[in-house]
């Protein structure tokens, strides 16, 4: 088969990590008979420095007509201006909007391979396997009204956290159906006890929880559950939130993955249904980590990961994303680790060097 990739790197440690997922497809692609067309685009930083703008109108084009899209990440010092007028993370916030993208997975899993890796005890990190689900295009990042004014008193800022029953009601059936095809268990976290929007969100996820008996659902409230996922992670199963709880969240969760440079994710338009593949867009939940970047140190196996849920929703290739995960756990068996990642008699390995040991792991099995 053929499919269209639109691959936008972005700024920092993005084009490296985002390279090397890439190389993973197009390896993918051989051992399986497919071909893939890859369609570059700037996006963030590098297009505000050639354009003016974090995103083209050509770029938006380019990712909306793909089949799929492979982000890296956007931003950095350079463009942190607090008062500058584009900012790189606008072309991601209007990437996410302009495909509809509402519903972000974010799964976090805990390689046994890599528990002496993480900071917190084993005994914390035994059994994890949960998936954050973190609604993508409401709440605070596009509520309006937003910006500053100057008052007597000096400067004020705005930004409104805005969900719709719709909005709500569209992304907890994606957690409840993605909950049915796991353990059956959905924590819907929300701020009910301070939030109008997560008094509607407990609401509407009550309210569907009788569509859904056969799943497990508890409420938490979101500063509880930022205790319970490092004091008690494997409680969890499906965590469903919004927006900016998502973001936080997330960030944290990766804590339990050793590494942030580890974590994929998918941000689809719809339920994922096995065989109906949907436009999605893919990008690791790490950052452009300046620090390291166009050092060849940067972990690329959020990216790698990112396209193996890029095979399995939005290309239908099932087989083809285990694969790909299968070489990932493989090639950590094997003891290979990024700098983030490098334990004691382990062998230390660079971005392009783990991407080509997971290509060989994939083409040895396939
Ligand atoms: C993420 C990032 C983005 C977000 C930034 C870069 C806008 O932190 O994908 O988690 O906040 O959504
Ligand atoms: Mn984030």
């Amino acid at each position: 088969m053929e499919f269209r990739i639109a691959v936008l790197g972005g700024d920092g440690i993005g084009p490296e990590v985002t390279a090397e997922g890439v190389k993973v497809l197009q390896a993918v692609g051989r051992a399986f008979g497919h071909r893939f067309h890859m369609e570059y685009g700037d996006v963030g930083g590098i297009s505000i420095d050639k354009h003016g703008v974090a995103l083209t109108p050509q770029v938006r084009g380019l990712a909306g007509s793909a089949d799929a899209v492979l982000f890296g990440a956007v931003g950095g010092p350079k463009w942190d201006d607090p008062t500058a007028k584009v900012r790189p993370e606008d072309g991601l916030l209007q990437l996410r909007a302009h495909l509809g993208v509402f519903a972000n997975l974010r799964p976090v899993k805990v390689y046994p391979q890599l528990i002496d890796s993480s900071v917190l005890k084993p005994n914390v990190l035994e059994g994890v396997d949960l998936l954050v689900l973190r609604e993508l295009t409401g709440g605070l990042y596009y509520g309006q009204p937003r910006g500053r004014h100057e008052t007597p008193q000096g400067w004020v800022a705005v930004d409104t956290m805005q969900y719709s029953e719709g909005e709500i009601e569209r992304v907890l059936r994606v957690g409840f159906e993605l909950a049915r095809s796991r353990r059956s268990k959905l924590t819907s976290v929300d701020k009910a006890n301070v939030l109008d929007c997560s008094r509607l969100w407990r609401q509407v996820a009550t309210r569907l929880a009788k569509e859904y008996p056969d799943v497990t659902v508890d409420h938490m409230l979101v500063d509880t559950c930022a205790m319970q996922l490092v004091q008690r992670p494997s409680r969890f199963d499906v965590i469903v939130t919004e927006n900016t709880f998502g973001d936080i969240l997330t960030d944290e969760a990766a804590v339990l993955s050793a590494s942030m440079g580890l974590l994929p994710s998918a941000s689809l338009p719809d339920v994922p249904v096995a065989g109906q593949p949907i436009r999605g867009f893919y990008e690791p939940i790490h950052g452009t980590a300046p620090d390291i970047a166009g050092k060849g140190i940067a972990n690329p196996i959020g990216s790698i990961l990112s396209t193996a849920l890029l095979l399995r929703y939005s290309l239908g290739l099932t087989e083809e994303a285990a694969s790909v995960e299968r070489a990932v756990a493989q090639v950590l068996a094997q003891g290979c680790r990024t700098p983030d990642i490098l334990t004691p008699g382990c062998t230390r390995l660079g971005t392009r060097e783990m991407g080509d040991r997971v290509v060989a792991g994939l083409l040895a099995k396939a």
